[in-house]
């Protein structure tokens, strides 16, 4: 793409972004993907450009469906920032496992925007590892949300590039995986601990209350202040007391507008609810 083309399609993404509510910022290093999608589109529709796809979805509700299709950025991988898991493994679930023994619950997570599955069986391959040798009695429940239904139908299918699993060592993934062809894919039992639900964040969330909750790359990245303060606050209710949030590198937590969540690791980029 020449770079006049590339103003057109940043004019048209900065207004289509602002009606959506997400933010600029968060789409800049990736415009390039999602313009390549909307240019595609444009093509399918049989338009002459930019504006008269602006006026299309302007006279066409349905179609912003297409574009937050076109909008969602799905890159994700096993144990991507590698040390939030280490430091779970070997402090944090062992905190959060031994408090829901005591209450004689269930550990409750929530991977919110799964992608197809790479963080919520992450944590899987983690409690299978490091939290069911010390702590046999403790039973995980992992729910998995993502607004994509291929992302959850790939997720639910469970197979692999060996690229996407190259963070978790060598001994968990001959563990964990067969290999199908050129593909690495999660043994049911591992799959088994994984419940997927097609959830668009800003509309519904799932049932009860969790004790972990990821919302990496997602909410902080790539939704407007505003609606990020608004999905935030109907996350945090989902959270019990003391419940822990993690949030993707470099993402923030509008602990200006929400009073209930603290830091717990800033260098980490987690987060605790301070009350009920
Ligand atoms: C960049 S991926 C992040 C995946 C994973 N959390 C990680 O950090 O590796 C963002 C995911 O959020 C999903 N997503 C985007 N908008 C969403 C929304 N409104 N509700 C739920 N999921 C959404 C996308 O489909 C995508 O799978």
């Amino acid at each position: 793409m020449n770079k006049t083309k590339n103003k057109y399609c940043d004019n048209f993404l900065g207004w289509a972004l602002s009606e959506r509510n997400l933010s600029w910022s968060g789409y800049r290093k990736v415009r390039g993907q999602v313009c390549k999608r909307i240019k595609r589109r444009i093509e399918e529709l049989g338009l002459e450009g930019y504006s008269h796809y602006r006026q299309y979805l302007e006279e066409n509700a349905e179609e912003w469906k297409v574009f937050d299709r076109m909008a969602r950025i799905t890159i994700s991988r096993f144990f991507r920032d590698r040390a939030v898991w280490h430091s779970l493994g070997e402090t944090l679930l062992p905190l959060i496992v031994e408090k829901s023994l005591k209450e004689e619950r269930k550990t409750r997570c929530w991977s919110a925007g799964s992608a197809s599955g790479e963080e919520p069986y992450s944590l899987a391959i983690l409690w299978k590892n490091r939290i069911q040798p010390r702590f046999p009695d403790a039973i995980p429940e992992i729910v998995a949300t993502d607004a994509d239904c291929h992302m959850i139908k790939r997720a639910e299918k469970g197979c692999y590039s060996l690229g996407s699993l190259k963070e978790l060592p060598e001994e968990w993934i001959r563990d964990a995986f067969t290999t199908e062809e050129s593909a690495y894919c999660l043994k049911d039992s591992y799959k088994e601990m994984v419940r997927f639900y097609p959830q668009d964040i800003r509309e519904e969330m799932p049932g009860g209350k969790f004790d972990l909750v990821f919302c990496k790359n997602l909410v902080s990245m790539y939704f407007k202040k505003e609606l990020a303060v608004s999905v935030f606050s109907k996350m945090i209710r989902k959270m019990r007391k003391g419940a822990l949030l993690i949030l993707g590198n470099h993402e923030q937590f509008p602990l200006d507008e929400i009073k209930e969540i603290s830091p717990f690791d800033k260098n980490l980029n987690i987060y605790f609810k301070n009350r009920a």
